[in-house]
């Protein structure tokens, strides 16, 4: 490894990934121990809203403990630090130079934050990619499957959507009994899309920039004693397998259909948990009759899914990007207040 000086300090290795987010069309919400999912899910990445990580290792005194700097932004971030810290300390005796240097993590997003945009899918995903990268460098291996696959398992731990970033295009997570080589431990790519999904949108329309009142992990909890769980968890797994069919055979107006679906069932789930709750916004509302709206008069496939927030997530292929996004500008105002125009993307990327 290379060594540098830095401030009187041995700055032992610095490393640069950056990772896409990734939206769900179908969703994973429910999870087991140790980030493990209830249902299979299947995301398309990103290719604009990523995180780029930059890990410094610095000599230090005793490797007793984690010594962890995070900075978000240019700007110390002691609340992200303190969750980054724990999960760093979890993964400590299969990377034991987390404990033998001083850690220091500069992130930084593409995107505003409380977008809509999962940035817990994006840094988690960074920052598994850049510890992944310093043991194969310690170990003198190269890139391959094997990395990535183990990337997406530590990923998983950090934030479970973001086992999904570490590949391109369309991917899945979670055990599918109808999917071979799927598991519940890490994510796997969707091999085999149809030329109408390769070249496919998503253009965020910012219904509300406020950081969402109830956190995904509650969500996910409360999920645990919900009376439609189990007939959600194989709902999900059925959509999963069928979603598959459709990326390979090009069927949009099914793929339509089982994203928006998947959206409202999502939010459908929080509305009827036993501490109900309601992440939609009446603009979330507007947006999504506007879209079925236009669909129905012009025929473009278009579609929305949620997030777990108010903010709508449109779907759309290349072929119509010019007239759907005349549309969506026309859409600001008073209940979009913003939009971000992001596609299809290839997955994580070493920067240094
Ligand atoms: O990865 P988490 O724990 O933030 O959960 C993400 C859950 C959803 O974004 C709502 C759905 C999904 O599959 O990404």
């Amino acid at each position: 490894m290379a060594e540098n000086t830095v401030e009187n300090k041995k700055l032992i290795e610095t490393i640069v990934w950056r990772c896409p987010s990734n939206i769900a069309i179908v969703k994973y919400w429910g999870k087991k121990e140790n980030q493990l999912p209830c249902n299979s899910s299947l995301s398309m990445t990103l290719s604009k809203a990523f995180t780029e990580i930059e890990l410094t290792l610095q000599e230090k005194k005793a490797a007793d403990e984690i010594e962890l700097d995070f900075f978000f932004e240019g700007k110390k971030n002691v609340q992200f630090q303190e969750r980054v810290k724990k999960y760093l300390s979890a993964q400590a005796k299969d990377f034991s130079f987390l404990k033998e240097f001083a850690v220091s993590i500069n992130s930084h997003n593409s995107f505003p934050h409380s977008a809509g945009i999962a940035s817990s899918a994006s840094a988690f995903g960074a920052i598994a990619l850049s510890i992944c990268d310093v043991l194969r460098t310690l170990r003198k291996q190269t890139i391959n499957e094997d990395f990535f696959r183990k990337a997406s398992e530590l990923a998983r731990l950090g934030s479970g959507s973001a086992c999904r970033s570490m590949y391109g295009d369309f991917v899945l997570w979670g055990k599918n009994n109808a999917i071979a080589n799927s598991s519940d431990e890490f994510a796997i790519p969707v091999t085999d899309i149809h030329e109408n999904f390769k070249n496919f949108h998503d253009a965020i329309l910012i219904v509300e920039k406020e950081p969402k009142k109830v956190s995904s992990s509650v969500g996910h909890s409360l999920m645990n004693n919900h009376p439609f769980a189990e007939n959600r968890f194989l709902q999900a797994d059925k959509r999963v397998e069928r979603l598959k069919n459709v990326l390979s055979s090009g069927d949009l107006s099914e793929f339509i259909h089982i994203a928006e679906s998947e959206a409202l069932t999502l939010h459908a789930m929080m509305m009827t948990s036993e501490d109900y709750y309601l992440l939609m916004k009446s603009g979330t509302l507007i947006a999504i009759e506007k879209i079925i709206e236009f669909r129905k008069e012009t025929k473009i496939p278009v579609c929305f899914t949620l997030d777990a927030g108010p903010n709508v997530h449109v779907l759309y292929p290349g072929s119509e990007k010019n007239k759907v996004e005349l549309f969506l500008n026309n859409m600001i105002g008073n209940s979009v207040k913003e939009i971000i125009f992001d596609q299809i993307g290839d997955g994580p990327q070493k920067i240094r």
